[in-house]
């Protein structure tokens, strides 16, 4: 449009109005085009749902893959099984068989939760749709029931994978002291919504209490998968991976840093090595060495231990 409006004035400057004001009438009605065609009182259904949506979730295109997962091997074959049902989707239907795509991750924060639906949208070539539950409630008080079912929609037309973030807070026990009306109504209309959807979109729920989940939920998945906190030959193997990625030369013993990095989620250690990294830069050096490492990993120990407030 501003290349165009270049154009017409440079034309003008030159003396060629009439060629100028064509085309500064062509851009204005180009201009017009673009608005939406949208008169007072009047709405345009699929406009106005394609508005709501955009704020029922965050879209993403996730270059990830399962390859950058650090994992337990059962895990990482139980997660490529799950792809494998999907890419032979059509063949399964065929025999009216279909592949597992309810999914509930549970586990501890910072162990690969959202990182999973990030690679699984990443290894399909699917878009990633990320409902936030909690927030979906405190915006939508009142009418969170309808928002999922829009949303629930939207699963039978765009084939996507749909991630449930943060679904503790209407997955918690039906019935739990707090509960409240519309939390109940809210994860009564869940599942049943679950229950029923049989297109082809992934839909996972995450969430950091398995344990405190309703029974009546467990049911409706295809498969649970829980993750937990690393153990030392993941912690080496995620800070190895981590380091190596980074701009600087590192000499660090990766079983001794492993050890110091003992219940510490992957999200912590990955975070360690970064800070262990950017200090190295700040001053000024070029080799990363073990006790980089050690002193960044307890600094997360201590930031995570800190007293409330
Ligand atoms: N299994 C893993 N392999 C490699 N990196 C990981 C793994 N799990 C987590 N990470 C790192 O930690 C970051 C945060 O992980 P993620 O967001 O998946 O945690 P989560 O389980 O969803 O936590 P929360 O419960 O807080 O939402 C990731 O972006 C990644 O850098
Ligand atoms: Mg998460």
């Amino acid at each position: 449009m501003s290349v165009a409006m270049q154009v017409a004035a440079g034309e003008a400057r030159k003396g060629h109005t009439e060629f100028s004001d064509e085309l500064r009438r062509m851009i204005e009605k180009a201009k017009n085009r673009l608005v939406p065609q949208q008169t007072a009182g009047e709405t345009i259904p699929f406009a106005a749902a394609r508005g709501e949506l955009g704020e029922l979730f965050a879209v993403f295109h996730p270059q990830t893959k399962l390859a950058d997962m650090v994992l337990p091997a059962a895990m990482q074959g139980r997660m490529a099984r799950i792809v494998g049902e999907h890419r032979q989707m059509a063949m399964l239907r065929g025999h009216n068989l279909h592949p597992r795509q309810k999914l509930l991750l549970s586990g501890p924060p910072g162990c690969g939760k959202t990182m999973t639906a990030h690679a699984l949208a990443g290894e399909l070539g699917l878009p990633l749709f990320v409902v936030r539950l909690d927030a979906l409630m405190t915006k939508f008080l009142g009418e969170t029931a309808a928002k999922l079912r829009l949303i629930f929609d939207s699963m039978e037309k765009v084939r996507a994978v749909y991630l449930f973030d943060e679904f503790d807070s209407i997955g918690t026990e039906r019935g739990t002291p707090g509960d409240v009306g519309e939390m109940r109504r809210v994860l009564n209309s869940f599942l049943m919504l679950l229950e029923s959807y049989r297109g082809t979109s992934l839909v996972i729920a995450a969430t950091n209490h398995g344990h405190a989940l309703d029974q009546a939920l467990f049911r409706r998945f295809d498969d649970l998968l829980a993750f937990a906190l690393p153990t030392k030959e993941l912690l080496a193997e995620t800070i190895r991976r981590r380091l190596a990625m980074g701009p600087v030369k590192t000499t660090v013993a990766l079983a001794k840093v492993a050890k110091a990095a003992e219940g510490l989620s992957y999200a912590e250690v990955v975070r360690a090595c970064d800070e262990a990294i950017k200090l190295l830069l700040l001053e000024g050096r070029s080799d990363l060495k073990t006790p980089d490492l050690l002193l960044a990993l307890e600094e997360r120990r201590t930031f995570l231990n800190r007293p409330s407030i």
